[in-house]
């Protein structure tokens, strides 16, 4: 129970890495308020979960992608649990669109709820962290994406790019308070987000064979870092990202 009286907030939290990252969190002793934007039958289930590990959560529905929902996170981690210590910026989606092909809108939608979000899921999670003392961690759900380009999927690697920056920028900034801001940076996990490739055994044997480890993590091996990175042993690490790739970015396979 490493995170005993500890709140957090994890954005996409109810569904894949994030709802992985809300139970780890709860196991270990956090109050978790999981942020949701579709499924609100998944967040209840998930808060059961909770419930019966004795722990406390709470679902609320807000649009990362909007400062004023962002605000409304923060403000139910204060209301209902007194305050906030670790903010997960989890939420992402991808549209697989090309330099060629990407519309304004689609990137526009890509910007704001991967990077948008995580900006100001920061500042306001910071500017709270600040107000009530103590320091706090930031933890931004990047991507190997962050640095690698992926052909095919350039506004989900600009935005990542973007993250990789904030979180660096961000824990310079913050250091001072002792807020520590920290990447993770998956590579490929067993998530909705992948359906197509799980779904399809020719993709599948291609992405396992590039991996070192030789298959995709599971969902509950990204979240066992993030818990690690919110915990006392993570105290002299920030403004930078540590990688759960199973060494796919050292691989000389690629993809
Ligand atoms: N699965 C992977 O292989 C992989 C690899 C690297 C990074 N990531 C990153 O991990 C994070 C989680 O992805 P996942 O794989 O669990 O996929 P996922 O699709 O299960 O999770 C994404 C979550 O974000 C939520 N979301 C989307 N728009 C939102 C909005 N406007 N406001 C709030 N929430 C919103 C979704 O509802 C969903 O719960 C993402 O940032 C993704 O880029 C995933």
């Amino acid at each position: 129970m490493s995170l005993k009286n500890k709140v957090a907030i994890v954005t996409g939290g109810n569904s894949g890495i994030g709802q992985a990252i809300v139970l780890e969190l709860a196991r270990q002793g956090a109050s978790v308020v999981i942020d949701y934007v579709a499924h609100p039958e998944a967040t209840e289930a998930l808060e059961r979960e909770i419930c019966k590990l004795g722990n406390q959560s709470l679902g609320v529905e807000a649009d990362v992608s909007k400062l004023a929902d962002l605000q409304k996170l923060i403000d139910a981690a204060v209301g209902k649990f007194g305050r906030l210590d670790i903010m997960v910026n989890n939420a992402g989606i991808e549209t697989r669109t090309s330099v060629l092909d990407t519309t304004e809108a689609q990137y526009e939608r890509v910007m704001a709820i991967n990077l948008k979000s995580a900006f100001f899921g920061t500042q306001i999670a910071a500017r709270q962290m600040i107000k009530q003392g103590g320091g706090g961690r930031v933890i931004n759900i990047t991507s190997v994406h962050e640095d690698w380009p992926m052909p095919g999927n350039t506004p989900y690697c600009l935005a990542k790019g973007g993250m990789r920056m904030l979180t660096r920028t961000a824990g310079v900034e913050l250091a001072k308070h002792d807020i520590l801001v920290v990447g993770v940076g998956p590579g490929a996990v067993a998530t909705p987000i992948n359906l197509s490739t799980m779904n399809d055994p020719a993709k599948l044997a291609q992405l396992n064979a590039a991996i070192p480890l030789g298959r995709m993590a599971r969902p509950e091996e990204i979240a066992s870092v993030v818990a690690f990175l919110a915990g006392a042993g993570a105290s002299y690490l920030t403004a930078t990202t540590i990688f759960t790739d199973g060494g796919i970015m050292q691989s000389s396979v690629g993809l």
